[in-house]
C-alpha cells in the first residue's frame, strides 16, 4: 500500500521536525496537539526551519510555502482517521502512548501502520495495545529532523514484514536512510550514544576537564559536529536522564546510570538550551551566552 496521507501525533520539537520533512517529500500531512496553542507554537517552528533551509539555500520559496501548505493541524485525533501511516510523536510516557495507539486503532481503517517516534521505550508495548500488532513500528528520527538523514526503522517482535518494507520504502521518499533493527532499548543510536554522553558527564564530575575543553577536544580530535555537552544541551537534559533511567531499569548495567550530576541538573530545571541553561548559558534566541 502506497503511503500518502500522513498523520502525526505531538507537534513538538520532534512532531514539528516530522512534520515538516513529509510535507517537504510532498506528502499531505495532518497533526494533531493537545491545544491551539501547542498548534502555533509547532507551527512557529516549522516556519523557522522552513525559513532557515531557504536561506541556506537547500530549499526554493515556493518549495517551502508549498510544504507548509501541505501541513493541517488539529486538535482532535479523529481526524487522522484518513491516515495510511500515523506517526506518535508524543510525551514519552508508555501509559500515554499506549492510550494513543489503542485510540488510533479504534478510529484508523485496518491498513494504517501506527509508528513511534519513541528514543527508547518498547514498541510491542504499543503493539499490544492494538488489535493491529503486526501494522506497529518504531521510526525514530534525530534532531534536527530537517538536516539530519537518518531515521531507525524499529521491528518489533510483532512486525510484519511488509509494515518494514512499507516504512524503507517511506525513509527512501523523505530522502533519508532507513536503518532496520531490533526492538531493544536505545535501538542502534542512543545505545551507542547514551552511555558516551553519560561517560563524558562522569569525567567533568571527576575533574578530567571543563565541559568547553571537553567539547573542544571531542569536535576537534573526532570531527563531531558537537561535543557531548553541547549536544546534552541541545536534545535536553530531561530527555537524556529519561533514556538512562529505562536503559538502567532494562539492563542493569552501572555504565548506563544515570550520573548525580545530570540528575541534580535535572531538579533544578537546568534541562539545557530550552530552558536557557544547562551545561552552558543561552539567551532567549537559543543562542549560547558562554
Ligand atoms: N532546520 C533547518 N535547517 C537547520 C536546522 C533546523 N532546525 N538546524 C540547522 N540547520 C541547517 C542550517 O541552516 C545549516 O545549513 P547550511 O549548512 O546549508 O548553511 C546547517 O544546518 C548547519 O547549521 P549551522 O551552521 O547553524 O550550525 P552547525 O553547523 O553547528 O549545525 C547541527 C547544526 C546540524 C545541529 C549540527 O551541529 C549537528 O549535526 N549536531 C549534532 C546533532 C545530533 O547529533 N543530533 C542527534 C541527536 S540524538 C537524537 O535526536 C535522538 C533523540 O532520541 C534524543
Amino acid at each position: 500500500m502506497a503511503i500518502q496521507k500522513v498523520g502525526v501525533v505531538g507537534f513538538g520539537a520532534m512532531g514539528s521536525g516530522i512534520a515538516q520533512a513529509c510535507a517537504q517529500a510532498g506528502f499531505d500531512v495532518t497533526v494533531r496537539d493537545v491545544d491551539q496553542a501547542a498548534l502555533d507554537r509547532g507551527f512557529g517552528v516549522v516556519d523557522g526551519s522552513l525559513a532557515r533551509l531557504v536561506k541556506a539555500g537547500r530549499a526554493t520559496e515556493a518549495d517551502a510555502k508549498a510544504a507548509r501548505g501541505r501541513i493541517r493541524g488539529t486538535t482532535a485525533l479523529g481526524d487522522l482517521k484518513d491516515s495510511d501511516l500515523v506517526i506518535e510523536a508524543a510525551l514519552e510516557i508508555i501509559e500515554t502512548k499506549r492510550e494513543i495507539f489503542a485510540e488510533l486503532d479504534r478510529i484508523c481503517p485496518p491498513a494504517t501502520i501506527l509508528a513511534s517516534n519513541t528514543s527508547s521505550l518498547p514498541i510491542v508495548e504499543m503493539a499490544a495495545a492494538t488489535k493491529r500488532p503486526d501494522r506497529v513500528a518504531g521510526l525514530h528520527f534525530f534532531n534536527p529532523v530537517a538536516v539530519m538523514q537518518l531515521v531507525e526503522i524499529v521491528r518489533a517482535l510483532t512486525t510484519s514484514e511488509e509494515t518494514v518494507a512499507a516504512l524503507r520504502e517511506f525513509a527512501e521518499r523523505l530522502g533519508k536512510r532507513g536503518i532496520v533493527c531490533k526492538d531493544t532499548p536505545g535501538f542502534v543510536v542512543n545505545r551507542l550514544l547514551v552511555p558516551y554522553l553519560l561517560g563524558a558527564i562522569r569525567a567533568l564530575e571527576e575533574g578530567v576537564a571543563a565541559p568547553d575543553e571537553i567539547d573542544d577536544a571531542v569536535k576537534l580530535g573526532l570531527r563531531h559536529p558537537m561535543g557531548p555537552f553541547e549536544l546534552l544541551d541541545y536534545t535536553g537534559l530531561d530527555i537524556n536522564l529519561h533514556v538512562a533511567n529505562v536503559f538502567y531499569d532494562e539492563f542493569k548495567d552501572p555504565s548506563m546510570a544515570a550520573p548525580p550530576l545530570l540528575r541534580r541538573m535535572v531538579a533544578a530545571g537546568h534541562l539545557g538550551r530550552k530552558s536557557g541553561r544547562g551545561f552552558y548559558e543561552y539567551d532567549e534566541k537559543g543562542q549560547r551566552k558562554r
